[in-house]
C-alpha cells in the first residue's frame, strides 16, 4: 500500500527539503523511494532521518510541483528534522536499509515516533483530483499530451463539483504550469 505523503528531509544546512513521495507501507517499516536524480536521496543518505507527512492540504503537493517548496514546518520530536506545521498527523523515521539502485533506491525506515495534530475530516474527491493531478506534472516529459489532456479533463470534473478555495488554488498552480510547458516547447 502507498501512501501519498509529504517527506521532508534535512539538508546539509539543516533547512528542510519537502518533496510529495508516495511512501510504501511493508508491515510495520515505511520504504521511501526516490527516482535518481533527488535532493530526498541525497539527504536521506547523508543524514538517514526524514518525516512523513499526512495532510489534506493539497496546495503542498501541488506547490512543491510548481515551485512553492516554502511550507511552514515546525521542529520533529525525536529526530534531528523538520515536520509539516499543518499536517494532520505526521511519523518520524529512522533509516534501517538501503536497498540500492541505479535507478530507484528504496530506503527502509522505522517509526520511531508518529503523532496526530488535528481530525480527518473525510474524502473529499477534488484533493484527490489535485494529487492525481500533480503526478500527472511530475510526469510531463514522459507522457503524450493527449493522455494529459484528457486525465485532466476528467479530474476537472471533481473539481467543479467538489473543491473548496485550497483546492481550486492548487488546480490553477497545476493548470498554470501544464499551459506553461506546452507553450515553451511550441515557441
Ligand atoms: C503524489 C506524488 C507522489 C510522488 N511520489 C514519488 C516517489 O515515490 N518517488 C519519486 O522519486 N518522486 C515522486 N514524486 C515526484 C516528486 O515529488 C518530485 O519529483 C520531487 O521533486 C522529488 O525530487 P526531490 O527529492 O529532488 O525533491 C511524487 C509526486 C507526487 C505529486
Amino acid at each position: 500500500m502507498i501512501r501519498e505523503s509529504i517527506v521532508i528531509t534535512p539538508n546539509a544546512d539543516g533547512s528542510p527539503h519537502v518533496a510529495p513521495i508516495g511512501v510504501i507501507v511493508e508491515g510495520e517499516e515505511l520504504v521511501i523511494a526516490p527516482f535518481r536524480p533527488s535532493a530526498t536521496l541525497e539527504n536521506l543518505e547523508a543524514r538517514r532521518v526524514a518525516t512523513v507527512n499526512y495532510t489534506d492540504d493539497v496546495r503542498v503537493f501541488a506547490g512543491c510541483l510548481t515551485g512553492r517548496r516554502d511550507w511552514p514546518v515546525v521542529a520533529a520530536s525525536r529526530i534531528a528534522a523538520s515536520r509539516l506545521a499543518g499536517a494532520l498527523a505526521h511519523d518520524e523515521l529512522e533509516l534501517v536499509a538501503t536497498e540500492q539502485d541505479a535507478q530507484r533506491p528504496r530506503f527502509r525506515c522505522r517509526v520511531v515516533h508518529r503523532q496526530a495534530h488535528a481530525p480527518f475530516l473525510g474524502f473529499n474527491r477534488a484533493q484527490a483530483a489535485v494529487v492525481e493531478a500533480a503526478i500527472l506534472v511530475s510526469r510531463l516529459h514522459m507522457l503524450p499530451r493527449a493522455k494529459i489532456d484528457s486525465e485532466m479533463a476528467y479530474l476537472a470534473i471533481a473539481i467543479d463539483k467538489t473543491a473548496g478555495p485550497r483546492e481550486l488554488e492548487a488546480w490553477g498552480w497545476l493548470t498554470d504550469k501544464i499551459a506553461a510547458f506546452y507553450a515553451e516547447k511550441v515557441s
